[in-house]
């Protein structure tokens, strides 16, 4: 079953990709929007509940401002803030997240579990980014949060390889990864297709640029989409980017 839930001023929320901590809107407005779009997860029967813990968020929040070295992003608050809570709500023991990048989405899944943000304990946390340069940054940047020790890896490899490779369990799979030149997002169907021999019946699986790369993921889509695959899955139109959430 496929749902979209699409928060009323999506347009005109707007972030700066250079200046990514300043705030775009008053606070209590980023929680209202992302309160109503974890009860349209809730009500899909994508998450059992919509509680999180606000003060967490916000310590999570100042510790990544505080620490990490981000030259550029495009997660915006509510995105992180949705990131962030779907992860703590869920609690996966197993994330692994692809195309990290300097790790600011790798950690707003991980900050669940990792950092003053933590609110349970994780088996592991991986992240996985194909440029070593990058890969090194993220891991430089995520060894700042306590915790993260024995939890956390982030590796300088090719996402789809580690995923084709893996034989464990995954229960949140993040998608973050953009293909060779010019083909967008069009490689989320690969990773998820190497990652599914892992998923379990109840693992998330969320995809970011549901919204901007909509055309280029479209074949990702109509997969997650389909009832006979996924059993339900969610278009979190919360910024001009977009999280597709799924469960499996
Ligand atoms: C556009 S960035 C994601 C940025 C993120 N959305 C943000 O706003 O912070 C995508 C990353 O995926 C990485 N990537 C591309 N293909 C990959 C693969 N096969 N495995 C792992 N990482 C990959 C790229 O090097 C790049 O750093």
């Amino acid at each position: 079953m496929s749902h979209v839930y699409e928060a009323p001023n999506w347009r005109d929320y707007k972030m700066n990709w250079y200046d990514p901590h300043r705030e775009a809107e008053p606070l209590a407005a980023e929680i209202a929007v992302v309160d109503a779009g974890l009860a349209l997860l809730v009500q899909a029967g994508i998450l059992p509940h919509g509680q999180y813990d606000h003060a967490k968020l916000l310590a999570h929040r100042a510790a990544v401002r505080e620490r990490f070295e981000i030259p550029w992003t495009a997660i915006s608050h509510r995105m992180q803030r949705l990131i962030y809570a779907i992860n703590a709500i869920a609690q996966p023991q197993v994330m692994v997240a692809v195309g990290i990048f300097c790790g600011n989405t790798y950690i707003s899944n991980a900050g669940a579990a990792i950092g003053p943000g933590a609110v349970y304990q994780a088996q592991r946390l991986v992240g996985l980014e194909i440029r070593p340069a990058e890969a090194d940054r993220a891991r430089r940047n995520v060894a700042a949060m306590e915790g993260s020790a024995g939890v956390a890896e982030v590796l300088g490899e090719d996402g789809l390889a580690w995923l084709r490779g893996y034989q464990g369990t995954i229960d949140l799979l993040y998608l973050d990864a953009d293909g060779p030149r010019g083909s967008a997002k069009s490689i989320y169907l690969d990773l998820l297709q190497a990652g599914l021999p892992a998923l379990r019946p109840g693992s998330l699986v969320l995809a970011h640029n549901s919204v901007n790369s909509a055309r280029s993921m479209a074949n990702y889509l109509a997969y997650v989409r389909d009832s006979a695959r996924f059993r339900a899955s969610a278009n979190m139109i919360v910024d001009d980017q977009g999280l597709e959430v799924s469960r499996y």
